[in-house]
């Protein structure tokens, strides 16, 4: 490398990059390269991203899960720790579980998803466009998304699974758990007690899988809890005219938890 050339690089570190590492620490987002595995989850996704979790999105242990929500988003253990046990089932290895893995079909992901596509009817693992139109345009009016919000997406996902895909599973589980991730977006990117969440970080928090701190975006400073996320999840059950089309049996999923 010639002297001007290095000179340049070193004003250009100075500037740009080194200013950024301090800002966010190791923390920064990077976008995954094409080796690196990703999930249909933008909540785990983005801890990949900003180095939370590992960045090539393997290998994850349920601690190195809990350690890097709770640190990312400020997410109590307590409200992720049956998903992300149920998440080891989604592989062969004994303590971990890769990221790409968690697409499987019906153990926790599902249909009528807000920002993916239907099992049957394609891709169930990346951001799509045009399933995310009906979260984007909700609430209209307002800059921001709430609980009547979150539930009327809902509703509206999934009448569109409804009537496009004949192959759909809607029992109690997949509406448990699609309730619990709308409460989860607006509890990261908003406030976990009021469910109230600005649309421009959720937009880019869908889009990019990125924490929008240089929009503005702070980690939530209340504790996300299952009581919370509960609560907020009544509000948007309320609000999402919910019926299933299908029964399950009930599941045990632990010493103390019954769904
Ligand atoms: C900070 C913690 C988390 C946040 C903020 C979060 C957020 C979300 C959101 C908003 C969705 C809905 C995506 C959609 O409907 O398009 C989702 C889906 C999903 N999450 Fe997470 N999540 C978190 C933790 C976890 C954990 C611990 C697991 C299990 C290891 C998990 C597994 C999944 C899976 C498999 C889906 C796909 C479901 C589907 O839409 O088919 N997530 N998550
Ligand atoms: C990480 O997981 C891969 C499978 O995804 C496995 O082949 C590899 O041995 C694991 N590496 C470590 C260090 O556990
Ligand atoms: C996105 O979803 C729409 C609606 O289901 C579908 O027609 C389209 O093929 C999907 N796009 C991709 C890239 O999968
Ligand atoms: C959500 O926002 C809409 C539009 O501002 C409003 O009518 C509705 O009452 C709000 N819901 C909650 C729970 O705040
Ligand atoms: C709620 O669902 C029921 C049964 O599917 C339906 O008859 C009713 O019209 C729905 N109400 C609203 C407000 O969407």
């Amino acid at each position: 490398m010639q002297l001007p050339e290095f000179v340049l690089c070193l004003a250009a570190l100075a500037t740009s990059d080194i200013h950024r590492t301090i800002a966010t620490g190791s923390h920064e987002w990077i976008a995954p390269t094409a080796t690196d595995a990703r999930s249909p989850c933008p909540g785990l996704n983005t801890l990949a991203n900003h180095g939370y979790l590992p960045r090539d999105g393997r290998n994850i242990s349920v601690p190195m899960i809990l350690d890097a929500a709770l640190e990312g988003f400020n997410v109590d253990p307590d409200g992720l720790i049956v998903a992300a046990k149920f998440g080891l089932l989604s592989g062969n290895a004994p303590t971990t579980l890769d990221l790409d893995a968690l697409v499987l079909h019906s153990l926790i992901e599902h249909d009528a998803s807000i920002s993916r596509g239907d099992f049957a009817l394609g891709d169930n693992l990346h951001f799509n466009e045009t399933i995310f139109t009906t979260l984007m345009n909700a609430n209209p009016g307002a800059d921001n998304y709430n609980t009547t919000s979150a539930g009327q997406v809902m509703h509206d996902r999934l009448a569109i699974s409804l009537a496009t895909n004949p192959s759909i599973t809607n029992t109690p589980k997949e509406f448990a758990l699609r309730t619990i991730e709308s409460a989860l977006y607006l509890s990261v990117m908003g406030n976990p007690l009021t469910g109230i969440a600005p649309k421009e970080f959720v937009q880019i928090f869908f889009r990019e899988e990125r924490m929008p701190i240089e929009e503005g975006w702070t980690r939530p400073t209340t504790s996300i809890t299952r009581a919370s996320l509960n609560a907020l999840g009544a509000v948007i059950i309320a609000n999402a005219n919910w019926t299933a089309t299908q029964e399950c049996e009930a599941l045990v999923l632990g010493p103390d938890t019954t769904i």
